[in-house]
């Protein structure tokens, strides 16, 4: 997500936002700028280095405003970096969040003769508060009336040419806090860049705005009440909050789960229609209208997402899917019909060479290429033909976990966007959409359950191998959760379809060999009972995941983690998060580096 930092009182303020920027890097970015009353706007594409090194000895004065853009609209440019501005070039803002109704705010203010810079959400914002800027309006004012039109997430900070000496901050569903200095206020995204400087911070609540001059702060609520705000003292050293008090980035990311799936399905479930609605395939629709095969592409995570996707397509809208592995894919023969084939590449890097190679292959085939990528303007996302962003935010750890429970939202969108323009009914759509809409709160609803998971995991730390089975949509998530525990606490795991057992993987069962089955009360949670069963008969341990309320497996397993039901399509979602967990503890209890696991990149950029 990206970063903001600001600065109002008697130093100097380019100092402290470039020594911000480097402390928001952690954040993930891909392009930064910085604005100091008086001497105006910069901003550079690439790292802070880039920006820093372009700031003239000259450019100071006592405010100034900086940011670094985790890009979620519009590739990463300098004419999309913030600061934006309005028309009149009055106004600075930097912003960190989603407008949600930025296309329908952008085509009002066009009507209106405004010409746009940037294809960003946030230009819009900047040009709203500077339509409401009037002579007689102070800035503080006019943010609040801007944002009266705005629907989604925000913090932002905002600036004048008009009234050097005040910055307004304000937040809705994306953090801000302002630093209490002997020196002047501080304004930040998180308190990294505010340690050094002040340990008294006030974090604003949501609707709360922050009017900050040289001298005062103050803060007021949404109706322009003053709100007294006693400040807090921060404790953490500046690594914990990068990582917002959680010991990895990993368990962050995890912990993060309920607001990535809302924001990667923000603006895009239609619930009149009961479809989804998918602004970045909108240009290819007609061409997706004739579809006849759908190849699913990706390494890893990824592939094991679009092998949940094949199901969900499948199950929907009736179109034949195959999933590949990426570094298989790109040397097998093509054979079929290119007009009506679509390759569907899954990257949350975006920049994974196999899939990218896929990728150029299928196009040099005349295929039409899709992406579902987390990284805004990556090679993947570029040399698509179309595709839809994972807004998900950077993912730091090296084992994907939010990343890979966006994917699968992403892919649960476009099944039911096919489904829809074929043989899903609109109840059925609905249905859907409703499952979707409150799949956060059933995210949130396990991440209060954690105990029992770590509570499992220090009874594995000494195992050597495990087994995880699943069915139909959990088959998928049996490879994803042994990848989980593979990749980070080293312990040989696989995954394996549970109806196979019989068929080789039964052979390995015995009271050291324990397995864990994704067995939630599904169209097929019989048949994985009789897995279970035969795994029991031959002394095999059993760790179950089931949905709550299922009383059936208490005899059978020696833990079982429950998650709270949901549409049998969308399970996958809720029962991958107890398995990433999992992994985690078991990790933590073996004392491994859970960020960085030995021998692994984040991206995979090498063949
Ligand atoms: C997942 O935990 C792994 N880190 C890895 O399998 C990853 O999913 C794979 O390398 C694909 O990466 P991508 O999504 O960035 O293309």
């Amino acid at each position: 997500m990206c970063g903001i930092v600001g600065y109002i009182g008697k130093k100097d303020a380019t100092p402290f936002l470039i020594e911000g920027l480097r402390a928001l890097e952690y954040r993930g970015y891909d392009s930064a700028g910085i604005y100091v009353a008086g001497q105006g706007v910069l901003k550079r594409v690439g790292k802070v280095d880039m920006l820093t090194k372009a700031i003239p000895k000259t450019f100071s004065g006592n405010a100034g405003i900086a940011h670094t853009r985790w890009a979620t609209h519009g590739s990463p440019t300098e004419a999309n970096a913030h600061p934006h501005t309005d028309t009149a070039e009055e106004v600075l803002l930097v912003h960190n969040g989603i407008i949600e109704n930025y296309h329908e705010l952008r085509n009002e203010l066009e009507s209106e003769g405004i010409i746009f810079y940037s294809d960003t959400d946030t230009e819009v914002l900047a040009k709203i508060i500077g339509q409401t800027y009037t002579a007689d309006t102070l800035l503080e004012d006019a943010v609040t009336r801007a944002l009266a039109r705005v629907r989604g997430t925000y913090g932002i900070a905002v600036m004048s040419r008009r009234e050097p000496e005040k910055i307004v901050a304000t937040r809705l569903g994306s953090s801000l806090l302002i630093g209490i200095g002997t020196d002047g206020y501080y304004i930040a995204s998180d308190a990294t860049p505010v340690l050094p400087h002040a340990r008294e911070v006030i974090y604003l609540d949501d609707g709360e705005m922050a009017i900050l001059t040289l001298e005062t702060y103050a803060v007021r609520n949404a109706i322009k009440t003053l709100v007294e705000k006693s400040p807090e003292t921060l404790e953490w050293d500046a690594e914990s909050v990068k990582k917002q008090g959680y010991e990895h980035f990993m368990l962050k990311e995890i912990m993060e789960m309920p607001e990535v799936i809302k924001n990667t399905l923000r603006g895009r479930l239609d619930p009149d229609e009961g479809t989804s609605i998918l602004g970045g395939l909108r240009d290819v629709m007609p061409r997706l209208a004739h579809i006849r095969r759908l190849i699913i592409t990706g390494c890893g995570s990824a592939y094991y997402a679009g092998l949940v996707g094949q199901e969900l397509i499948e199950e929907f809208s009736g179109i034949p899917v195959e999933v590949e592995i990426a570094s298989e894919l790109r040397y097998r023969r093509f054979t079929g019909d290119p007009e009506h084939t679509v390759l569907l590449a899954v990257s949350q890097s975006g920049e994974t060479a196999d899939t990218l190679e896929a990728i150029r292959i299928a196009k040099r085939h005349g295929m039409l290429t899709l992406g579902i990528v987390n990284a805004v303007g990556s090679s993947i996302a570029r040399e698509t033909d179309a595709g839809v962003y994972n807004h998900a935010g950077p993912e730091i750890g090296v084992a994907s976990t939010k990343g890979f429970v966006s994917q699968v939202a992403v892919l649960a969108l476009i099944a039911l966007m096919f489904g829809r323009q074929r043989s899903l009914s609109e109840k059925e759509g609905r249905e859907l959409v409703e499952a979707l809409t409150i799949l956060p709160e059933k995210a949130a609803e396990i991440l209060t359950r954690t105990d029992s998971i770590a509570e499992a995991a220090r009874s594995f730390t000494s195992t050597q191998n495990a087994l995880y089975i699943g069915r139909k949509y959990q088959c998928p998530v049996a490879y994803e959760g042994a990848l989980k525990l593979k990749e980070i606490s080293y312990i040989h795991a696989e995954g394996y379809s549970a109806g196979e057992m019989k068929h080789g993987p039964i052979a390995l069962i015995e009271p050291s060999f324990p397995t864990i089955a994704i067995a939630p009360r599904d169209s097929l949670y019989e048949k994985i009972c009789s897995n279970i069963e035969e795994i029991r008969a031959r002394s095999g341990r059993v760790i179950a995941i089931t949905t709550d309320g299922n009383t059936g497996l208490t005899r059978l397993a020696d833990h079982i983690f429950y998650v709270p039901e949901t549409h049998e399509a969308l399970l996958p979602i809720l029962t991958t998060i107890p398995l990433q967990l999992f992994a985690y503890h078991v990790a933590r209890e073996r004392g491994l580096p859970i960020d960085k696991p030995r021998n692994l990149a984040k991206s995979v950029t090498v063949e």
